[in-house]
């Protein structure tokens, strides 16, 4: 991957970005700087809903996240908005409610591309699952999927932007 080229800007998206969306943003970080690729790739997350601005990650995602050795508790949630469309190259929806709620707010001249997280994921599932109402199982569930699609997704861009 050059360093001349402009970055790859990725956001990923859920419903409140305090759970699967934060999640995304702190391990696939953690994967761009182990490959020396911060100045090719940056990271962001955004929820689709409003109720948590401004609030840090659920409790319960960063105490399985720092588990697995993920440290959650700088982010703080922001609401997905127009302006993200002219400014991210790929905006990466955690399951398909949040990516028809995407569509529905995509103006027909923004840059970014628009796909499912897990297209990226050697899963055979398409989404991550909300954990917020349910138990402990549900945020390592959340980690499992999050790590394959941040493999995934990384390998993809290193093959597209190569060179
Ligand atoms: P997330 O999980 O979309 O993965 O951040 C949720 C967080 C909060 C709520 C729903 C889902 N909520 O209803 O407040």
């Amino acid at each position: 991957m050059s360093v001349k080229q402009k970055p790859v800007k990725v956001l990923f998206v859920c419903l409140g970005n305090i759970c699967r969306s934060p999640t995304a943003h702190g391990v696939f970080q953690g994967l761009v700087e182990q490959a020396s690729l911060t100045t090719c790739i940056t990271v962001d997350s955004a929820g689709t809903g409003d109720w948590h601005i401004g609030h840090p990650p659920d409790r319960r995602m960063t105490t399985s996240a720092k588990e697995r050795g993920y440290n959650l508790s700088s982010l703080r949630a922001r609401q997905v908005s127009v302006a993200d469309f002219y400014e991210f190259d790929l905006i990466l929806a955690m399951d398909n409610s949040n990516l028809s709620d995407l569509l529905a707010m995509q103006p027909s001249d923004g840059k970014a591309s628009l796909a499912l997280f897990l297209d990226y994921a050697d899963a055979a599932v398409e989404e991550v699952p909300d954990p917020y109402y349910g138990g402990p199982e549900g945020f390592e569930d959340v980690l499992d999927l999050v790590e394959d699609g941040s493999r995934g997704l990384l390998a993809a861009l290193q093959s597209t932007t190569a060179g």
